[in-house]
C-alpha cells in the first residue's frame, strides 16, 4: 500500500465528488466502517451513512456502531431499526437460502425506502476490498469462489451518478492499517468478519426472538473469555450458534431440566476457503461454558465444533 493512501484517496474523493453527496451502507464490519471514516475525512458531512439494524446483530452492537460514528466522529448517520419487520418476515422460516434472501431483499428495501427521503444523492460508497473482487470472479481472471453477498451489496442501479470505492485494491490487513490511521477504535479495526445475514445464520431452524435472545447473551460470554485470555485477534473467527436440539439437564435443586444446546466454533483460515478448529486453551472452554450455562437461561448444554473446513462450512447454514 501507497504510504500516501489516506492523502491521496482524499484528494481524489473530492475531486471526484465536489460539493455533491455520497451514501453508505454501514455495517459496523471493518471494510465499510474504514470506509465511512475515509470519506468523511475528505467531504464531511456531505457523506450519509445509513445503518439498519436488522434485528440479527450482536449484542449492544446497534447501540455501539452509532457511538462511535454519530458520537465520536460526529457523523450524518441515520441508523434505522427494523428489526421487527425483518424478524416478522422470519416467522416460520426454516431453509437457510430463503432466510439469506429474505433479510437480503428485506435490506435493500429498507435502505432504498431511507435513501428516497433524502432527496437527491449523487453517489453510493461501497466497502468492496480486494478479495470481494478476486472472490466474486469479476477482475475477469479467476473462477467464482463463493457467491456471498454483503447483505450491504446493494444493485448498482438504484440511479446513482456514480460508484465510490476507496478500498477496492487493498487487502483486509491493509484496509485495517487505514482504519487504525484514521483513528477508528480497536474493536471496530480489529472485528472479526460478521456474515451479512447475521445470528440469522447463526440461528439454526426458525428465528424467533427467544433463541436469538439466548444466542446473543451466550455469544457476548465467549467472545468477551476469548477477548479477556489475549486470543482476540489470534483467532480468525469465533462464535455461538443455537439449534433447536433440546436436551436433558439437572438443576441445582435436583429437578429435570429440558432446554437448548449451544454450540461454540472458533476457527482459523487464510482465505476463508478452507478453515480449521481452533484448539482453544481448556481453560477458555471451561470459562465459557460454566459461564453460559450460569448466566443464559434456557441453556444447559454447551459443545464445541471440532470439524474443518471442508466438510463443514464454517458458518452451520
Ligand atoms: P462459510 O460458512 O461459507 O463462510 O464457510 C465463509 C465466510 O463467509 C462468511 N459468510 C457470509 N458472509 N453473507 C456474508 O456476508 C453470507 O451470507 C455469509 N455466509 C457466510 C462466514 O462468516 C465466513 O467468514
Amino acid at each position: 500500500m501507497d504510504k500516501n493512501f489516506i492523502a491521496n484517496q482524499i484528494a481524489d474523493i473530492q475531486a471526484k465528488v465536489g460539493n455533491k453527496k455520497v451514501l453508505l451502507g454501514l455495517s459496523g464490519g471493518v471494510d465499510s466502517s474504514v470506509c465511512a471514516a475515509l470519506i468523511h475525512k475528505a467531504i464531511g458531512n456531505n457523506l450519509i451513512c445509513v445503518f439498519v439494524n436488522h434485528g440479527l446483530l450482536r449484542k449492544g452492537e446497534f447501540e455501539q456502531v452509532q457511538k462511535v460514528f454519530a458520537g465520536q466522529f460526529g457523523m450524518n448517520l441515520i441508523a434505522v431499526d427494523a428489526a421487527d419487520r425483518f424478524l416478522d418476515k422470519l416467522v416460520g422460516v426454516t431453509n437457510p437460502e430463503k432466510k439469506r434472501k429474505i433479510i437480503g431483499e428485506e435490506f435493500i428495501r429498507v435502505f432504498e425506502e431511507e435513501a428516497a427521503k433524502l432527496g437527491k444523492i449523487e453517489f453510493l460508497a461501497q466497502g468492496t476490498i480486494l478479495p470481494d473482487i478476486i472472490e466474486s470472479g469479476t477482475d475477469g481472471k479467476n473462477k467464482l469462489v463463493k457467491s456471498h453477498h454483503n447483505v450491504g451489496g446493494l444493485p448498482a442501479d438504484i440511479g446513482f451518478e456514480g460508484i465510490i470505492e476507496p478500498v477496492r485494491d487493498l487487502y483486509k490487513f491493509e484496509v485495517r492499517e487505514v482504519g487504525r490511521e484514521l483513528g477508528l477504535p480497536d474493536f471496530i479495526v480489529d472485528r472479526q468478519p460478521f456474515p451479512g445475514p447475521g445470528l440469522g445464520v447463526r440461528v439454526i431452524g426458525e428465528i424467533t426472538r427467544e433463541k436469538l435472545n439466548i444466542l446473543r447473551d451466550a455469544d457476548f460470554i465467549f467472545r468477551e473469555e476469548i477477548e479477556k485470555a489475549g486470543l482476540g485477534t489470534k483467532v480468525w473467527q469465533y462464535f455461538a450458534i443455537i439449534n433447536d436440539s433440546m436436551s436433558t439437564g439437572v438443576d441445582a435443586t435436583g429437578g429435570r431440566t429440558y432446554e437448548h444446546m449451544i454450540a461454540l466454533r472458533a476457527i482459523n483460515t487464510h482465505d476463508a476457503v478452507t478453515a480449521d478448529w481452533v484448539e482453544l486453551p481448556y481453560e477458555v472452554l471451561r470459562a465459557a461454558s460454566s459461564r453460559i450455562v450460569k448466566e443464559v437461561k434456557g441453556v444447559n448444554r454447551v459443545v464445541y465444533d471440532i470439524t474443518t473446513k471442508p466438510p463443514a462450512t464454517i458458518e452451520w447454514e
